[in-house]
């Protein structure tokens, strides 16, 4: 079976927009794909500098994957940290990455125009990505738009050191972009993002996820005007999380007019409490017992390290330090 592999950074709460993005398209592959899905602290440590946070979120982000349903017998899930061979790899890597890939990439000229201090880690980000997932042969890696750019950098690095050392020692992944799910619109109408500050947690309680649903900005058109779905963020949501009758039935009533954007928020809260019940129940439950995510966890790195192993022994060997 061909392999999947994906990181998810634990650098902040996961949110709707992760889920519909990443982690349903994620799960859903696992049936057609050997999955590897990680967590990715080092990368979380470009930019969050808060030991205790990130013991956090790195738990957080373990449990979410479970609460959403992934089988740790099925698919592979570790903590990139425990993975001693993918540091070792990126050193490698790092060797056969020009700088003017790096100076191209998005995470550094972000950071540069934004003004913050670019450390050799932002920098080098997409070595690391590279390393991810060059060390278990990957042949997909399902990912966001935002990380293509990652993606083909990965691309240029392995396919230069093979032209190196030989065509086969590492396998050229293809980037997997979900175009159906680009943009999720957040509270404000823009991308829901992290940085925006504009998102709707998964694991709020049902009170919360309602207020949240609340804040959701629309218009002032009166509830009996007829409205417009299509320029309307809120039903644009409706459509990832409601049944495809509900959808018809919204659409025409909206375009009737007599439905208020008070009703529309209703609905899609009811919508979201439903996919969300059991999954936060089960997140909860999860996030009582660290020891046992935290040994779920090293069960994980120990099967991920027995994969990477050879590898990287074939690669030591290439390079001339075997
Ligand atoms: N950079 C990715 C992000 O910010 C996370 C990530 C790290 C990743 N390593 C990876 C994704 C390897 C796919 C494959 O979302």
């Amino acid at each position: 079976m061909p392999i999947a592999l994906t990181g998810i950074k634990p650098s902040g709460q996961p949110h709707l927009g992760n889920y519909l993005g990443m982690i349903r398209p994620a799960l859903e592959l696992t049936r057609a794909f050997e999955s590897l899905y990680f967590i990715a602290d080092y990368h979380a440590l470009t930019t969050l500098h808060d030991g205790n946070m990130l013991r956090h979120w790195n738990l957080d982000v373990a449990a979410t994957w479970l609460a959403f349903g992934l089988d740790p017998r099925q698919t592979l899930l570790y903590k990139q940290s425990d993975i001693p061979e993918i540091l070792e790899l990126c050193w490698i890597l790092n060797c056969f990455t020009g700088k003017g890939l790096l100076d191209r990439a998005h995470a550094y000229k972000d950071a540069l125009a934004n003004g913050r201090e670019v450390s050799s880690g932002i920098y080098t980000y997409p070595v690391l990505m590279a390393a991810d997932i060059l060390a278990f042969g990957t042949n997909v890696v399902p990912v966001g738009k935002d990380q293509k750019q990652h993606v083909e950098i990965c691309r240029d690095i392995a396919i230069r050191f093979n032209h190196t050392y030989g065509e086969d020692l590492l396998v050229i992944p293809e980037p997997l972009i979900r175009e159906e799910v680009q943009t999720i619109p957040g509270l404000d109408g823009r991308k829901m993002s992290k940085s925006y500050n504009n998102t709707i947690p998964l694991f709020l309680d049902s009170k919360a996820l309602r207020k949240k649903i609340f804040q959701i900005q629309t218009d002032s058109t009166p509830v009996e005007a007829p409205k417009d779905p299509e320029s309307s963020s809120l039903f644009q949501l409706f459509r990832y999380f409601g049944s495809s009758d509900e959808i018809a039935s919204l659409e025409q009533r909206l375009r009737a007019g007599g439905t208020g954007w008070g009703q529309v928020k209703d609905e899609l809260y009811q919508a979201l409490e439903r996919l969300l019940a059991e999954p936060r129940q089960r997140y909860n439950e999860l996030m009582k017992h660290p020891e046992h995510l935290n040994e779920l966890l090293a069960d994980g790195a120990q099967r991920a390290r027995a994969k990477a192993g050879p590898l990287l022994e074939k690669l030591r060997r290439a390079v001339g330090v075997r």
